[in-house]
């Protein structure tokens, strides 16, 4: 719910400008009171007063009507509000804000503003990936903005790929979070590791494993969805990004311990990833050809990612949670795993062939903490990873209020 919060929605030129207002009625329906500034951009798409009608109050664009800095001035818009949000964000505009220039009522509110920001981009696939636009992109993000989609698909222009605009239910999604309206774990950091490593043999080879990705990403989501800032490294996936998340990805275990480490310091993090426990010794720089001989490779061992998560000395994140797939006694070595790892809680599940949790929807977990352990009934992997998300919430809680 979105009772009494003050949203202020940039609308800026796109043809995804018509979304802006069933998001204004979605808004309202949840209790938000929504202001409005239509960009002339915008304008050529909807009509002020269409988004006036929705709005309920006059719609704002013109950044030197005396009668708007009488009543209300730009600096005041923007503050008076709880967040801001531009949906849909052009090229043009996340360029304007990245380089803070107002050069109209819109960007002029953007700049003023001390409230936080969500952006929901809607551009050419072309201009998306361009890389002025991947670079604004990243400067806003690190500057705390937040940033749902965009999505992939067919595009307006004709073109397939990500730039339509984030559907409404999603950007409605990002606002609750952003808002911490929906969450337990709001105000609180999550790291989560994903999917296989990839294991170069030369520059086109590579070792691998069957993981999917499936339960780390539905971790990652599940943490998200309860407000956390969220972070997920993952390997080679064919997933998509999960909602809401910060996703890096990496091919190598090496690669992934630096990305993890670098997210440090966070309230939790869960070791989902299937890390390749083995690396090739001495990777050639060009492919290796074929010859009489067979090729030798010499394997060299990997970092163990979860183990020095939970034992560094600095930032050791107040919960660290790792994964035991086991085909056989799932408990017991679930047990030794936790001690040589040194994490608090591991999810022990069941890998055997004929429980087809590798690439499957199910999981059959048993958490094992300090006190002892205990099997969950099976569940999808989006339950298990919403079962441990409360778990952690609670357990986060019941730590802060000792
Ligand atoms: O030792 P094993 O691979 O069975 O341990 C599994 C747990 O440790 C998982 O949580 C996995 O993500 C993590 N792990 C890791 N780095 C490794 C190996 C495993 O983080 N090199």
């Amino acid at each position: 719910m979105l009772q009494g919060k003050r949203i202020l929605l940039i609308v800026s030129g796109g043809i995804a400008a018509y979304k802006a207002l069933e998001l204004v009625r979605r808004l309202r329906e949840r209790g938000a009171e929504v202001r409005a500034i239509l960009t002339k951009g915008g304008a050529e798409f909807i009509t002020p007063l269409s988004l006036s009608a929705l709005t309920e109050d006059r719609v704002y664009s013109d950044l030197f009507s005396l009668t708007d800095e009488a009543e209300m001035g730009h600096i005041q818009l923007s503050r008076a509000a709880d967040l801001l949000v531009v949906a849909p964000a052009t090229a043009d505009i996340l360029a304007k804000m990245t380089a803070g220039i107002a050069d109209d009522l819109a960007t002029t509110a953007l700049l003023a503003t001390d409230k936080p920001v969500l952006v929901a981009p809607a551009m050419n696939v072309r201009m998306w990936q361009h890389a002025a636009t991947q670079e604004n992109i990243g400067r806003l993000r690190e500057r705390g903005v937040h940033i749902v989609g965009p999505n992939k698909g067919p595009m307006a222009c004709g073109e397939f790929g990500p730039g339509r605009m984030a559907e409404v239910m999603e950007i409605i999604a990002a606002i609750e979070r952003r808002l911490g309206t929906a969450g337990a774990l709001a105000g609180r950091k999550a790291l989560v590791t994903s999917g296989p490593t990839h294991e170069p043999i030369d520059p086109v080879r590579y070792i691998a494993n069957r993981s999917s990705g499936r339960q780390g990403h539905a971790i990652a989501e599940a943490f998200a969805a309860a407000g956390a800032e969220t972070l997920l490294v993952s390997g080679p996936v064919s997933l998509d990004d999960p909602p809401g998340v910060r996703v890096i990805k990496v091919e190598s275990a090496r690669e992934m311990l630096e990305a993890c480490l670098a997210a440090l310091p966070v309230d939790v993090a869960v070791g989902a990833a299937a890390v390749a426990d083995w690396r090739v010794a001495g990777v050639p720089t060009q492919k290796l050809k074929k010859k009489a001989e067979l090729p030798e490779l010499k394997l060299e061992e990997n970092p163990d990612i979860l183990a020095q998560i939970a034992r560094h000395r600095e930032a050791r994140p107040r919960l660290v949670i790792g994964f035991a797939a086991e085909t056989e006694r799932v408990a017991e070595q679930g047990r030794a795993k936790r001690q040589r790892k040194g994490c608090d809680w591991i999810l022990a599940n069941d890998v055997s062939a004929e429980s087809g949790t590798f690439g499957g929807a199910d999981n059959e977990i048993t958490l094992i903490d300090d006190s002892g352990a205990e099997t969950w009934p099976r569940l999808s992997k989006h339950a298990v990873a919403r079962r441990l998300v409360e778990r952690v919430a609670r357990h986060l809680a019941s730590e802060s209020k000792r």
